[in-house]
């Protein structure tokens, strides 16, 4: 795994943006797993100025987003779709019809345990050639996608939300009783797939979250340490989300 940590949001952000940028123009039909939240705003932002200035082209890129929520639709504001289309898709030269969500796969569920599971997400991944490069950003805690704590599924698959991220994402609801209770999510294995993995977590209020992360052993617990050994990982941080590293 490789750390970077940069002083600013906005220089990680950059970092972060770099990496696609690179992707894309030396692989121009490149497969990016993209997420939501406000982690990946600036690099979203990033791209597009690329993207305006000429260096970069989408046209033949695929995009695969990490969740969505369930009872809420493409057009309503808070739906990931919607934020995708806001914050790049519409911004950009990408075909709509390569830009995927998971909520778009459900017809053929299959009960795995105590998960509901939608195999055919994943396939299309697959049959798309992987994920070249996947983002992440980490929940409060320690979530990636909708992979809550305990709440462990290899595909993608419904995810019920921890009430710690019903108060994360409250903040972008008119109440919490507004938030979605369910998602559909990658899965972990869905995630470790990806040839290469960027997690950006940026902010004082990500600190002790991204110690945990780094510090402990792989655990459900703390969903995003089951992915800290993949062989292509990048952690990048700001200076505030690494305030707590080696205290
Ligand atoms: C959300 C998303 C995650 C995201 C996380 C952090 O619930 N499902 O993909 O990484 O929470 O959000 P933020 O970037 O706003 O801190």
């Amino acid at each position: 795994m490789k750390i970077v940590v940069k002083k600013t949001k906005e220089e990680a952000s950059a970092y972060v943006a770099e990496l696609f940028s690179d992707l894309i123009k030396s692989k121009k039909n490149a497969v990016l797993g993209l997420a939501t939240g406000s982690t990946p705003l600036d690099v979203y932002a990033n791209l597009v100025q690329k993207y305006e200035k000429g260096e970069i082209s989408f046209k033949d890129v695929k995009a695969f987003n990490l969740d969505e929520y369930i009872g809420i639709s493409p057009t309503h504001e808070q739906s990931y779709k919607y934020f995708m289309n806001v914050n790049l898709f519409d911004k950009v030269d990408i075909n709509p019809e390569n830009c995927k969500i998971p909520s778009e796969f459900v017809d053929h569920p299959e009960q795995r345990g105590n998960f509901t599971v939608y195999k055919d997400y994943d396939e299309a991944i697959y049959l798309a050639g992987g994920i070249d490069l996947q983002i992440l950003g980490i929940g409060l805690d320690g979530h990636i996608a909708f992979n809550e704590p305990g709440e462990i599924s290899d595909y993608t698959h419904v995810a019920v939300l921890d009430q710690s991220t019903l108060e994360a994402n409250s903040r972008f609801f008119d109440s919490i009783d507004d938030v979605p209770k369910t998602a559909v999510s990658m899965g972990i294995k869905s995630i470790y797939n990806a040839k290469k993995i960027v997690l950006l977590a940026l902010g004082e209020n990500k600190a002790n979250i991204v110690k945990q992360m780094l510090e402990s052993a792989p655990t459900g617990q703390i969903p995003a340490t089951l992915i800290m050994d993949h062989i292509d990982l990048t952690v990048v941080l700001d200076e505030a989300a690494a305030s707590k590293l080696n205290q």
